[in-house]
């Protein structure tokens, strides 16, 4: 049989693109051309499908997201996402905000796990405001809960005149909501150094109690993995004190956000972190999700070929891996980043002000660091027949 005899046998996986507002756009556009570059060398392809979603949403349709974009991002095998929200639709009086987008994804997705790993690229300790020392050997993994706590419990806005205002968030969780993702820290954590550190504020909270006595339930499930428990305030110190000693963390929403920026600062940036966001149903390729950096949508960079597209490229690498089963084309993609820092290619973000520009770094814009990175994808073929596996 010869190659034109063959059906095409290509893989190929279906994506939904949300460029959103801000830098979104210019992020994605770096992350699909990195995906589309790690797929040609892998042997897969990428149907995209690209949605107008967060200001964008409200300035085409009047609403950040339609029921209809979420079924379509329902049926997609992963879900890739810049970033939404910016000044323009910043009117707290407004029923209508680009943030809504996020929410109605991932609560109506049920993706309770927000997955925010923290590792330092070598040639980036300089870019960290933290001393050298205290940066070696970080590799931390934040598991935040995602669909529950205050930002989905019931709110009042305030009304009224001055002095006589209210306003109240809600903060309630449930006993499976805290299990099942204390549950996916353990396994995680099952693969990794075997630690999890659980944050919450049990002296003050009662849904910290409860989280508390989940924790220490679910534990007993994972005799390998050691669990210790952290009030949110102390562990916010002990991540610029001393970073290393974690490895997985798991918290409740606003606590894992808070900690999550906060971490980022280990990384030089908050343009370098990646995200995932994952729940418990699967496809035929691996777990569904949405994949996007940690950082927003930076609207005084935006379309100026400057924000940093390393996070939104990581996430990609964490969407091939869960969603899609491609751990080659992952492991590809982070070691062609890894290649573009080794060989001193620097967006603005990554050169310290006093120091720019630093010696032997070549800086680049966002466009010129996707090329870098392109450049330098390798795959590695353990036998022919890996490249064409279809199982997760
Ligand atoms: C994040 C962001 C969002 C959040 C904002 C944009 C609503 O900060 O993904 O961390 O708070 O979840
Ligand atoms: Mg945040």
């Amino acid at each position: 049989m010869t190659d034109a005899d063959r059906p095409d046998e290509t893989p190929r996986y279906r994506i939904v693109a949300i460029p959103g507002d801000g830098v979104g756009p210019d992020v994605l556009a770096a992350g699909r051309r990195a995906l589309d570059a790690v797929g040609a060398a892998a042997g897969f392809a990428i149907d995209w499908t690209e949605l107008v979603v967060g200001g964008a949403g409200i300035d085409a349709h009047g609403v950040a997201i339609r029921p209809e974009d979420v079924e379509v991002c329902r049926a997609a095998d992963a879900v890739y996402l810049g970033a939404v929200g910016g000044p323009k639709w910043d009117d707290p009086t407004s029923s209508v905000r680009p943030e809504q987008a996020l929410f109605a994804l991932r609560g109506g997705l049920g993706l309770f796990a927000n997955l925010r790993p923290v590792t330092v690229h070598a040639t980036l300790v300089s870019a960290s405001p933290l001393r050298p020392e205290l940066l070696d050997g970080v590799d931390m993994l934040i598991v935040r809960e995602l669909t529950g706590g205050l930002y989905f419990g019931d709110r009042t806005e305030a009304t009224g005149a001055p002095g006589s205002r209210s306003a109240s968030d809600t903060l309630t969780y449930a006993d499976d909501e805290i299990a099942r993702v204390v549950r996916l820290a353990f396994e995680l954590a099952g693969q990794r150094r075997g630690r999890v550190t659980s944050v919450d504020k049990a002296n003050v909270l009662a849904t910290s109690r409860l989280w508390r006595r989940v924790a220490d339930e679910v534990a007993l499930e994972f005799p390998a993995v050691r669990l210790d428990h952290r009030l949110v305030d102390a562990c916010a110190m002990q991540i610029v004190r001393s970073p290393a000693a974690f490895d997985v963390l798991v918290t409740e929403n606003l606590f894992g956000d808070i900690l999550s920026d906060e971490a980022s600062v280990l990384a030089g940036s908050l343009g370098m972190l990646p995200s995932a966001s994952v729940g418990a149903r699967r496809t035929v390729h691996g777990l569904h999700g949405l994949y996007e950096p940690i950082h927003g949508s930076a609207p005084d960079i935006a379309g100026r070929d400057l924000a940093n597209p390393i996070g939104t490229i990581l996430s990609g690498a964490m969407l091939l891996r869960w969603s899609l089963g491609r751990g080659d084309a992952a492991d590809a993609l982070e070691a062609a980043v890894g290649r573009a820092l080794d060989d001193g290619y620097r967006t603005a973000d990554l050169l310290p002000t006093e120091r720019r520009p630093e010696d032997g770094s070549t800086r680049v814009g966002t466009i010129g660091m996707t090329a870098a990175i392109v450049d330098r994808i390798a795959i590695r073929r353990a036998a022919p027949a890996a490249v064409a596996a279809r199982t997760p």
